[in-house]
């Protein structure tokens, strides 16, 4: 492949979602007005009828009660047509019982895949990589995650991160190493001396130094 060929832009954290139209499992949609003042996950999967896709898709679909709660849409997307996505949902509910209740786009041109740099072509050049992509209600991005094709994601990171996203923006706090709800979280350090002072004698919180301060929500 041409050097030239290989260079794609890649949507990054803090930037807008790259709007398009699309067909999917619940119709055609515009993304910016899909979830209007919600979280939107939009996550990728190589194809369908194959097997880690169908354990990854099935975890999305279990844990979709739970995305409700927490003011968040899933849509899923790989490179195949509608017909495909229509069958395998079909199947799936006929085999195991689990319903993809969600839009899943079909993008057959690539159109949607190339806009997120879901195709990685020296990963595959036909189909997407396991692609997750976190948008906040403003429809910016705020966290980004890639998988190859040959290992299934974790659905508790996932969760996790959302969590954490959605509690960083609700306190202003940053969140540790393995932070998970209930954990307590970092208060932002100080950007002036006087803050800095104000911190030292903070007792409020739990103070390794001035740089490092926890606290419970
Ligand atoms: C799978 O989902 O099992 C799969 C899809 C594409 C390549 C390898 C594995």
């Amino acid at each position: 492949m041409e050097e030239q060929e290989k260079v794609t832009m890649m949507p990054r954290i803090g930037d807008q979602a790259p709007d398009f139209e699309a067909i999917t499992t619940k119709g055609p949609i515009k993304f910016s007005e899909f979830a209007k003042d919600k979280w939107v996950i939009l996550f990728s999967h190589p194809a369908d009828f194959t097997p880690v896709c169908t354990t990854e898709m099935s975890g999305f679909a279990e844990h979709k009660p739970l995305f409700d709660s927490l003011n968040t849409e899933l849509i899923g997307l790989s490179i195949d047509s509608i017909h495909a996505h229509l069958a395998w949902v079909n199947n799936v509910k006929e085999k195991t019982g689990v319903y993809f209740d969600f839009p899943i786009i079909a993008d057959l041109d690539m159109k949607v895949s190339k806009l997120y740099g879901m195709l990685q072509p020296n990963e595959s050049e036909t189909a997407a990589v396991r692609a997750v992509f976190f948008i906040d209600p403003a429809k910016k991005i705020r966290l980004i995650m890639y998988y190859p094709l040959n290992v299934g994601r974790n659905m508790d990171e996932i969760i996790r991160v959302l969590v954490a996203l959605q509690t960083s923006d609700k306190h202003g706090v940053a969140l540790p190493l393995n932070w998970k709800k209930g954990d307590k979280v970092i208060v932002p350090p100080p950007k002036t001396l006087e803050e800095m002072q104000q911190r030292l004698e903070d007792d409020s919180c739990e103070r390794i130094d001035f740089y490092l301060c926890k606290k419970e929500i």
